[in-house]
């Protein structure tokens, strides 16, 4: 089999960092495209970068304006980032015969008790943010039959900032911490939504592959609250115990965008689509936490 060229726009966030590592040199020759490269403020500027791109055979969009509080302002950026620049690059990629996968969020829903969203559920995003990807969704998927839009949620790495990493942070600084109790979603390890979407680009690939819109997100689900306990709980062995959680209200914790209570996913369309089951949270969110504090940890023995 030749080696496939896979063009990822986004190169330092958690979800194209994930790829790039993971990305099997055997299967994928892979090219990640920063900002200064093709910048989505620019959607016109974006597009003729793309031109000039070396051939490439599957593009992977990773890049996302997902500051969802500052969205609430400047929904102009939002808008640009997360819609107009991905639909202009998916039309190129469809008229010039490539498969564009676009990342989405569980944010397009308005949430309700006990979650669970499939595909075929209605969005109704409570926030600027939200409305950018949905609009950037629809953008993407009426630009060709071979794109794919998929649907995460809550997602996580060592590396860059995060619900997780956040919390980590304050493991020694702080005695108590509040946190949001009445917000459930599905934690998802940037390393098992890059090793999914590497093998739907391998399907995608294929000419007679049809995309479509899927859910991705890691399976089962827990509040804000409950994963701050279990981040503790995982680091005390490696950094001392961490601040007590104290479970609040978001009325508690008003913020400028409204986030909506339980958005929660349901990946199963994806599981048998591409027969990838995104493993549980709770069974990734060890590898992301004890990395992190082996890294706190050597970078403290650093005179
Ligand atoms: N993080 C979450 O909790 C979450 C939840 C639901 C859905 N998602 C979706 O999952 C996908 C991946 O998210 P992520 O967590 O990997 O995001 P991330 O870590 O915030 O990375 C976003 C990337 O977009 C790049 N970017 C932002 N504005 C840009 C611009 N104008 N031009 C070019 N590049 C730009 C950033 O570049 P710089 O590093 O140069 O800023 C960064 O590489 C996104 O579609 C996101 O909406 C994420």
């Amino acid at each position: 089999m030749t080696v496939r060229r896979l063009l990822v726009f986004g190169r330092s966030g958690q979800l194209a960092t994930a790829l790039g590592r993971l990305a099997d040199p055997a299967i994928w020759d892979i090219a990640l495209v920063d900002r200064t490269m093709v910048d989505f403020s620019e959607p016109r500027q974006a597009l003729s970068a793309l031109r000039q791109q070396p051939d490439f055979d599957v593009a992977i969009n990773a890049v996302a304006c997902n500051d969802v509080d500052g969205a609430e302002t400047d929904a102009r950026d939002a808008q640009t980032v997360n819609c107009e620049t991905p639909g202009l690059l998916a039309e190129h990629c469809a008229a010039t015969g490539r498969p564009f996968l676009h990342v989405s969020t569980d944010f397009v829903f308005r949430g309700r008790p006990g979650g669970g969203y499939v595909e075929t559920d209605t969005p109704h995003p409570l926030n600027a943010y939200g409305r950018s990807k949905l609009a950037g969704e629809r953008r993407v998927l009426d630009a060709g039959t071979r794109h794919a839009v998929f649907r995460t949620a809550w997602v996580y790495s060592a590396d860059r900032r995060n619900f997780v990493t956040a919390m980590l942070d304050l493991v020694g600084r702080q005695e108590r911490v509040r946190v949001v109790a009445d917000q459930i979603g599905n934690p998802t390890f940037a390393d098992d939504l890059a090793l999914a979407l590497l093998k739907a680009a391998g399907v995608l690939d294929r000419s007679e592959a049809k995309g479509g819109l899927f859910h991705l997100a890691g399976t089962g689900q827990t509040s804000r609250s409950a994963l701050a306990e279990r981040v503790f709980e995982l680091a005390a062995p490696l950094l001392g115990n961490g601040p007590a959680v104290e479970p609040i209200t978001s009325d508690d914790w008003p913020t400028p965008a409204v986030r909506p209570t339980d958005a929660s996913l349901r990946s199963d369309s994806f599981a048998t689509t591409f027969s990838h089951q995104m493993p549980h949270w709770e069974t990734s969110l060890p590898t992301a936490v004890h990395a992190w504090c082996r890294n706190a940890l050597s970078a403290r023995a650093k005179p």
